[in-house]
């Protein structure tokens, strides 16, 4: 059996459209399930929409329909925007799914039987947009620490969580495993975070209805971050599927936002603990998206559409510049110049560039079919050509390994580069004037088309359309989604006689006005 990847977006709420910063988290996951998948795992990639909870109960409330309608409408438009995306999610998981509502039960079941819930009072400051209670100390000018919008002084009957007594093996196991949270500075806000203390948390409402009603006592609904984060079980079979949830439980990355690092590194860890499961291995908390230098709001109106920004931009283009243009942990600024940019830079110049120089030369020079070679070269830049996809391979399963999406980028930009010089040194239009250097001609195109058939792949897990695209202009047989990194550590892979198409520019130059 293959080994297994398994990696998770949050799962976003409906009370709201999706947004660029959805679409980030979810291109990049994209782009780590199809890397992993062509690296030869078997990959489950969930993502999903967050439905129950005050939130959404009101916004529904707020259009005067029922919220599970609301749910209906909204989801088609984050299921819709991830087809648009080119993103290969394997499942989508609602929180409203009878599945969902029974792995809910039994983790809130699994914890009690533990003696880590019991019945007690809460009264504290609670902020509806963030479903988050605040201490009276935590608030600022009496507003929302994270938000800063107006909090609400809540008293009811609730159930807790101790999560006090988890707050030593929490510790200890951060400690332990540092690769647990990620980027760094992230993981020591959690350590000084947990070292302050761990209260008990409240895990059940009686204010509103729309919810998971808790086990035994219908009058509560189990705290919807209790709910949203059990998604992770769910979506790999707990607790019915027990081989498929032994397959791919414990989860090797959750992906998310760093405003909900918390959740994820100390609440999602400790309930587990208690409930006796495994821990995610990783949780990494990516950096926020300003737009044109400001914070992204509907008041100011400069929310970013991500379907409109792909239908204007192309797909690919926009995948680009979200995993390009910022290093994956830190915070960027989306600006159309600077999309603009790099389109015409990176996609233009340099990789649509590529492609149509050497299928227009074996157009030319061959009647567009891959000559047959009895050598691959053994000139400097042949060997030099070779050397450099072993090294590219090598850096980007790295960065790959790391979340470093730009940096994967930039060493396959690195052989892009390559290749280009190496079509300049090689000089085909040379070659084609002397008679007496057809072979040599016929090695330097299949090593172009051979170098072209790596790049198709490379690019594929972030720019799957381009992917696609060029093995299918180099007429291989087979879709580039079945590719296998494997198959480019030898190099010769690509069949000759195959007759190649040259098509037209793959990213047209965008003129800046
Ligand atoms: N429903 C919860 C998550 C539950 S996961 C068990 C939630 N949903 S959300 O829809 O509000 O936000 C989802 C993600 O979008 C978060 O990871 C958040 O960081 C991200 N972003 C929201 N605005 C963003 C930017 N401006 N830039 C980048 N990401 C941003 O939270």
């Amino acid at each position: 059996m293959s080994k297994t990847f398994y990696v998770t977006t949050p799962i976003y709420y409906v009370n709201d459209v999706p947004h660029i910063g959805h679409a980030y988290t979810t291109v990049a996951c994209d782009a780590l399930a199809r890397y992993k998948r062509a690296a030869g795992y078997d990959v489950l990639f969930l993502t999903g929409t967050d439905e129950h909870g005050q939130k959404v109960q009101k916004a529904a409330a707020e259009r005067g329909e029922q919220p599970i309608d609301l749910a209906n409408r909204v989801v088609t438009r984050f299921q819709d925007l991830w087809k648009a995306l080119d993103v290969s999610n394997d499942r989508f998981i609602r929180t409203t799914d009878p599945a969902h509502h029974r792995s809910v039960e039994e983790l809130f079941r699994r914890v009690q039987a533990n003696g880590d819930i019991y019945l007690g009072e809460y009264e504290d400051w609670y902020c509806t947009p963030c479903e988050t209670f605040w201490t009276e100390n935590q608030l600022m000018e009496g507003n929302c620490p994270d938000c800063h919008r107006p909090t609400d002084r809540l008293k009811e009957p609730s159930y807790f969580f101790r999560m006090s007594r988890y707050q030593e093996p929490l510790l200890r196991h951060i400690e332990e495993n540092p690769d647990f949270i990620q980027p760094v500075s992230r993981r020591n806000e959690i350590l000084s975070f947990v070292r302050e203390g761990l209260r008990d948390l409240s895990i059940s409402r009686t204010s509103f209805s729309w919810g998971i009603p808790v086990p035994g006592d219908p009058a509560h609904v189990i705290y919807v971050w209790f709910d949203a984060l059990t998604n992770y079980i769910t979506g790999a079979g707990f607790p019915d599927e027990e081989d498929r949830f032994s397959r791919y439980w414990p989860a090797d990355v959750h992906v998310i936002g760093k405003d909900i690092l918390r959740f994820h590194a100390v609440y999602w860890p400790t309930f587990l603990m208690s409930a006796g499961l495994p821990l995610p291995k990783k949780v990494f908390a990516h950096g926020w998206w300003t737009v044109e230098g400001k914070k992204m709001s509907k008041s100011l109106g400069n929310v970013v559409d991500p379907g409109a920004i792909a239908a204007e931009y192309g797909v690919d283009a926009f995948r680009y510049f979200l995993l390009r243009e910022v290093p994956f942990g830190l915070d960027g600024d989306f600006s159309r110049e600077a999309l603009v940019h790099r389109i015409n830079s990176d996609l233009a110049n340099d990789l649509g560039n590529l492609v149509s120089r050497v299928l227009a030369m074996v157009g030319k020079y061959r009647d567009g079919v891959v000559p047959r070679v009895l050598s691959f070269g053994t000139e400097g830049v042949d060997e030099g050509l070779r050397d450099a996809l072993t090294a590219c391979l090598e850096q980007v399963d790295a960065a790959m390994d790391d979340l470093a999406f730009h940096k994967a980028l930039t060493s396959v930009w690195e052989f892009v580069g390559v290749v280009n010089k190496y079509v300049d040194t090689t000089a085909p239009w040379a070659l084609a004037k002397a008679p007496e250097k057809a072979p040599r001609l016929d090695q330097v195109l299949y090593n172009a088309c051979e170098a072209l058939r790596a790049v198709g792949l490379l690019v594929f897990p972030f720019l799957p359309g381009t992917g696609r695209e060029i093995w299918r202009r180099l007429g291989l047989p087979r879709p580039v989604d079945e590719g296998r990194l494997e198959e480019l550590r030898t190099w010769g892979g690509l069949p000759a006689g195959v007759r190649t198409e040259r098509g037209k520019s793959l990213f047209p130059r965008i003129e800046v006005r």
